[in-house]
């Protein structure tokens, strides 16, 4: 889906984004490079340390596992946690989206058809439709699904007794849900930004699946401009390798890595074209801010979901962006970033 009212063309600025901009082949690519089991994920220990021993109780009591939460920004692994727990529980896996569900009728037929013990994912939980939710409820709770059969006088409310599963449902962005869906999830998980040691060996690890010839070196180059993310970490490795085949010997290392970087706009700080341009926006627009998100995100072209899930995350983990009450802000460093002064004037207890 490419974002409505984006005005840029697809192209370097675009490779950081999330699933928005993927074409066939990052998709294919996404798939190729997915880690299958709970061994082959790298970082997120807290994640993986408590999922290992939910699965393993589940595992030996021959029970499902209970419903989990998985929250965090896009390119996190999520999807691929939730295959992961499939593959270790060997349940079957039945995949849906929020949106993809629009009437009970849907979310009924998913219900009903689960074998059981299997992992029913929903993605983006929170764009299912309100009016859905409830439906939800006794199938998480009791595995109940009372349906109404026959129409006016005669409609009568029938309860379908559904198999053990395990709902887990993905989301970025766990503050859209209402709190009695949050309350049904019995575990909540949030991905976190990966640190660039994990990166790399996330790098590392694609290249060895891919058969690209990489030193660490030139992994730990790709990992310091991933913005955090291994879905970007992934495409920037491809990026690299097409320009390693053709302007290189075929190999990446560090200078590869860094000439082909520079030639994809990603600077030495993982920031992308957008990510300047938000900054550049809140600096020198509206003089560092505060500006609220929505006309922030027409000035730079952008929808503001997507500057708020994208973009946002990394921007204010590296302490270059500020959320407040009145708005976005603009942080020292965002100045210096761009190579300008921070105005004078503005005491530093501003930021
Ligand atoms: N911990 C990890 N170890 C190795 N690879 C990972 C890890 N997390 C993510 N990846 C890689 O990043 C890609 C994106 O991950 P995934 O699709 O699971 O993210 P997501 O959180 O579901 O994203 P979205 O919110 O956009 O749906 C995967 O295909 C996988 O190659
Ligand atoms: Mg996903």
């Amino acid at each position: 889906m490419t974002p409505k009212g984006s005005i840029r063309t697809p192209g370097a600025e675009r490779i950081q984004a999330d699933g928005a901009a993927l074409g066939p082949a990052d998709e294919e690519l996404d798939r190729s490079l997915r880690p299958r089991r709970l061994s082959d994920f790298v970082g997120q220990p807290a994640v993986r340390d408590q999922l290992a021993v939910f699965i393993e109780a589940a595992r030996a009591r021959g029970e499902s596992l209970d419903h989990v939460l998985l929250a965090g920004p896009p390119g996190l692994g999520k999807t691929s946690l939730a295959q992961i727990v499939a593959t270790e529980l060997e349940a079957p896996f039945v995949q849906t989206a929020g949106p993809a569900l629009e009437r009970k009728g849907d979310v009924a037929a998913f219900l009903t058809a689960l074998e059981p013990r299997s992992v029913f994912f929903v993605d983006e939980i929170h764009r299912l439709p309100r009016a859905l939710e409830e439906t939800f409820y006794p199938a998480m709770e009791d595995r109940r699904l009372p349906i109404t059969v026959g129409q006016g006088a005669g409609a009568r409310v029938v309860t379908l007794d559904l198999p053990p599963f395990t709902l887990i449902g993905a989301t970025t962005r766990a503050g859209l849900l209402t709190t009695p869906l949050r309350d049904r999830f019995g575990v909540t998980h949030r991905l976190e930004l990966y640190g660039p040691e994990d990166l790399a060996r996330i790098v590392l690890r694609s290249a060895h699946i891919l058969g690209v010839e990489i030193d660490e070196d030139g992994a730990t180059m790709i990992a310091g401009r991933s913005r955090g993310t291994p879905r970007v970490a992934n495409r920037l490795l491809r990026r690299v390798r097409d320009f390693a085949e053709v302007r290189g010997a075929g190999w990446i290392d560090a200078d590869v890595a860094a000439r082909a970087l520079d030639l994809l706009q990603v600077d030495g700080a993982g920031l992308d074209r957008l990510d300047r341009d938000i900054l550049e926006t809140v600096c020198l627009k509206f003089d560092g801010g505060p500006v609220g998100l929505s006309t922030l995100a027409v000035a730079v072209g952008e929808e503001a979901d997507t500057v708020e899930d994208v973009y946002e995350p990394y921007l204010l983990q590296q302490g270059l962006l500020k959320r407040t009450p009145r708005g976005r802000e603009a942080t020292p460093a965002a100045w210096r970033h761009l190579g300008l002064e921070p105005p004078k004037g503005r005491s530093e207890s501003l930021f």
